[in-house]
C-alpha cells in the first residue's frame, strides 16, 4: 500500500467493527492506525499530527467522550468523529457540544462514514476559525429563568423535541422569550455545531423576503449585482428561526410549503434546485389559526409548521416568576455597566411585583437595566422606576412597603425617597421627616450617600 499523507486515528474496542473500519479507510489510501483501548488511543494520539479520529464512545477505560474532550483542547484539535450506539442520543448531543466534528449512529453505513471523514479532513484547513467561534457557542449556557409550571412545562417540552428534527412553532405575547426557546431548542439538539440563524419576517416585502430566505443568483433582477445565499443555505445542517411567521405574505407561504415539502430549494432567478437539511422553528404572536379562518394564512402551511406548539404563558399569568427574574437581571445589568447596585427598595420591589408586564419578559430586563444605570444609590428605589410602573400622577409621593420589611430598610427608603422630593435639600428633607440635619447627614453616611 502506497503510504498517504492522510492519518485517521481508529479507536475501537470491539475487534470485528476494528477490521471492518481498518479495512474501509486502507482502500482509500488512508495510514489507519486501531487503538483497541481509550489509552491506547490516547498513547497513540501523541504520536500525530492526525488528521482526523474517529472513536468509539463506550470503551472498556477510557471512553470516547473523554478522549474527544482531551483531543479537541489541543492544538492540532484534530476534527473527531464520533460512533454511538443506536439510541444513545443524550451522548451524541453531547459529543456535539463538546466539539465533535460529527456523529454516526451504529450500525454504521460505511459509504456514509467514508463521506462524513473525507468532509472532517477537507473542511479543516477552511474553518478552524469557524470551528472555535462555532464551538464556543455551543458551551455558553442557556438560562431559563423561571419556576411556575408553566416555564417549567414549556422548558421541559423544549428539551423533549431538541433532539429530534421536529418543526416547532413557538407562541406567545412579545418578550414572553420565543427566541430564547428557539436558541435553547437548537442549542439541546444534534445540530448545534451548525448555524443557528433568524430570519424577522416582519416588515419585509415579498421579493425581499424571497430572496432574504431563498437567495439569488447573479442578475436576477435589477441591483442582484453578485449571487447571494439565501438563509435557509446559510442554515444547512442546522436550524432556521422564522421569527414573526405570520407576517410572511401569500405567494411567499406557497413557496416555503414547497420548500419544506420538497426539501429543497431554488434561488431567485436559478435553474437548478438546491438541497438543504434545515430544522425549522418558527414564532409567532399572532393567532394563526384565526389568521387561517380569515384566510390571511395559508392552512396546509400552517399544518406543516405546527406540529409541535410550544406557547410560553404571559409573565401576568406567572406572577411568581417575577421576583426570580428580578434578581437575574439586576446580576446581568451590574455586570454589563460595571455597577454594583445590591437589590430592590421593599417599596420598589412591592411596586415591580404588583405591575402587568405587558411587554414580559423583555420589558423587565430593560426596566431593570435603566434603573440600575440611573439610581444613585445602592438599591433600586421608586424613584428609579418610569412612570409606567409607578403609576402616572408624576413623581410618586406614597410608598407602599410591606409588612415584614425591617425597621431599618423602611428608615431608608423613607428617607432616600424624602430627600428626593426635597430635590437632594438637606435641610428641607430633615424638616419634612422631624430630624436634625446633623442625624440626615449620620444616616446618609451610613448609606454611602454623598
Ligand atoms: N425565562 C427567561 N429567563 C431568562 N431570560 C429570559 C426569559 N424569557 C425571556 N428572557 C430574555 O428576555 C428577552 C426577550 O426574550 P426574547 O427575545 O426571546 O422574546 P421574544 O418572545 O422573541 O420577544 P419579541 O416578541 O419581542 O420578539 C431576551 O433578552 C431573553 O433572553
Ligand atoms: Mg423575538
Amino acid at each position: 500500500m502506497a503510504r498517504s499523507s492522510i492519518r485517521l486515528l481508529i479507536a475501537e474496542d470491539d475487534p470485528g467493527a476494528a477490521e471492518a473500519l481498518k479495512a474501509a479507510f486502507d482502500s482509500e489510501g488512508y495510514e489507519v492506525l486501531v487503538a483497541a483501548t481509550g489509552s491506547e488511543a490516547r498513547e497513540r494520539f501523541a504520536q500525530g499530527p492526525w488528521h482526523c479520529v474517529l472513536t468509539d464512545i463506550v470503551m472498556p477505560d477510557v471512553d470516547g467522550l473523554t478522549l474527544l474532550q482531551e483531543f479537541v483542547g489541543t492544538a492540532e484539535a484534530p476534527p473527531v468523529v464520533v460512533m454511538t450506539a443506536y439510541g444513545s442520543i443524550d451522548r451524541a448531543v453531547q459529543a456535539m457540544k463538546d466539539g465533535a466534528h460529527d456523529f454516526l449512529e451504529k450500525p454504521l453505513d460505511l459509504d456514509n462514514l467514508r463521506a462524513v471523514v473525507r468532509g472532517a479532513i477537507a473542511g479543516r484547513e477552511s474553518e478552524p476559525a469557524n470551528r472555535a467561534a462555532r464551538t464556543k457557542d455551543a458551551g455558553q449556557k442557556i438560562l431559563v429563568i423561571g419556576e411556575s409550571d408553566g416555564m417549567r412545562q414549556a422548558e421541559a417540552r423544549a428539551l423533549r423535541v431538541a433532539p429530534t428534527n421536529a418543526t416547532v412553532l413557538i407562541t406567545g405575547g412579545s418578550g414572553t422569550g420565543k427566541e430564547l426557546f428557539a436558541r435553547l431548542i437548537h442549542r439541546q439538539s444534534l445540530r448545534v455545531r451548525a448555524p443557528f440563524v433568524a430570519v424577522n419576517c416582519a416588515g419585509l416585502t415579498e421579493s425581499i423576503i424571497e430572496s432574504e430566505l431563498f437567495g439569488h443568483v447573479k442578475g436576477a433582477f435589477t441591483g442582484a449585482v453578485r449571487a447571494k445565499k439565501g438563509k435557509f443555505e446559510l442554515a444547512h445542517g442546522g436550524t432556521l428561526f422564522l421569527d414573526e411567521i405570520g407576517e410572511i405574505p401569500p405567494p411567499v407561504q406557497v413557496k416555503l410549503l414547497r420548500v419544506l415539502q420538497e426539501r429543497e430549494i431554488e434561488r431567485v432567478g436559478g435553474e437548478e434546485p438546491v438541497r438543504i437539511d434545515v430544522r425549522l422553528i418558527c414564532a409567532t404572536h399572532r393567532d394563526l389559526e384565526a389568521m387561517v379562518t380569515a384566510g390571511d394564512f395559508r392552512e396546509d402551511l400552517y399544518y406543516r409548521i405546527k406540529v409541535i406548539v410550544l406557547r410560553l404563558p404571559s409573565l401576568r399569568e406567572r406572577p411568581e416568576d417575577i421576583a426570580g427574574l428580578l434578581e437575574h437581571f439586576l446580576r446581568v445589568a451590574n455586570e454589563r455597566n460595571g455597577r454594583n447596585v445590591k437589590g430592590f427598595g421593599a417599596a420598589a420591589r412591592e411596586r415591580l411585583l404588583g405591575y402587568g408586564w405587558p411587554g414580559n419578559v423583555r420589558e423587565l430586563e430593560h426596566i431593570v437595566e435603566q434603573a440600575v444605570v440611573l439610581t444613585e444609590h445602592d438599591m433600586i428605589i421608586d424613584a428609579d422606576l418610569p412612570e409606567e410602573i409607578t403609576g402616572d400622577k408624576g413623581p410618586q409621593d406614597i410608598l407602599r412597603i410591606p409588612v415584614g420589611t425591617t425597621l431599618a430598610q423602611t428608615e431608608k427608603e423613607l428617607i432616600l425617597e424624602t430627600m428626593r422630593k426635597a430635590g437632594g435639600n438637606k435641610t428641607k428633607a430633615a424638616r419634612m421627616l422631624g430630624i436634625g440635619v446633623r442625624t440626615l447627614y449620620r444616616k446618609l453616611e451610613e448609606y454611602g450617600e454623598k
